[in-house]
């Protein structure tokens, strides 16, 4: 296939539900300027990973890479329906009328997202530090249980995989396991790609809250070890 015939590269600068994988700056510095070179936009899917998620407003600033277009919904406007696409005005030729939908635009959930917009932009130092330490609990946790085999992320959008410590396997079973046994013990935890838990908390939440996390966690973790033995 020719450059020609692409038109645009789609994807999420920090995979969601494929398991919570940060990519590498070279890596969408690479696809950055494969597109400049043969005219191909660059599509940032941020649905999951935008408005303060990372403790970046978009998680395209952790990179200082830009995509041409990106889609933003989910805390856009706290839990009220709206979504957008936002994309550099050379991108935005469109005529007046050209795309609409029967909610697009719907003034409630516009001012919801102002309010939230302005919100969020106050807890992005708080996001920052808050999931700086989690993630260094989490490596603590880590050097205890073999059985979690990498802690990844930003802010609070924070990935746990585990893995079989001996062939370091997926271990799509565990998650499953600890989803359950945490959800019974009053901790929604939910996974994503073959064996990873992804933490996606509210903005608001603290250190307090992470702790009872972390506590129900590791009471989970020692529970499924007399299980899987691992
Ligand atoms: C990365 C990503 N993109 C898109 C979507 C779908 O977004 P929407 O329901 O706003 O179409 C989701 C999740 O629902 C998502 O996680």
């Amino acid at each position: 296939m020719s450059p020609k015939e692409v038109a645009a590269f789609v994807l999420e600068p920090v995979l969601g539900e494929g398991g919570y994988v940060p990519p590498t700056k070279f890596f969408l510095k690479s696809l950055r300027r494969i597109c400049d070179e043969h005219g191909i936009l660059l599509v940032y899917d941020e649905v999951q990973s935008g408005v303060g998620r990372t403790g970046q407003m978009y998680a395209s600033e952790h990179y200082g890479v830009y995509p041409d277009v990106y889609c933003t919904a989910k805390g856009l406007a706290s839990g009220m329906p709206l979504g957008a696409i936002v994309a550099k005005e050379s991108v935005m030729t469109w005529g007046r009328g050209t795309h609409g939908s029967t909610y697009g635009g719907n003034p409630v959930a516009c001012a919801a997202s102002l309010a939230t917009l302005k919100i969020v932009e106050g807890l992005l130092p708080h996001v920052r530090q808050n999931g700086e330490i989690v993630i260094g609990k989490l490596r603590k946790l880590q050097e205890r249980f073999p059985v979690i085999g990498n802690v990844r992320g930003f802010g609070y959008m924070i990935g746990i995989e585990f893995n079989n410590p001996k062939t370091k396997a997926a271990i799509h079973d565990y998650m499953e396991d600890l989803e359950i046994l945490s959800f019974k013990k009053g901790v929604l935890l939910l996974g994503c790609g073959a064996s990873t838990i992804r933490l996606a908390p509210p903005l608001i939440v603290g250190q307090h809250e992470f702790d009872i996390m972390l506590g129900t966690l590791e009471e989970c973790m020692v529970e499924l070890n007399k299980k899987y033995r691992y």
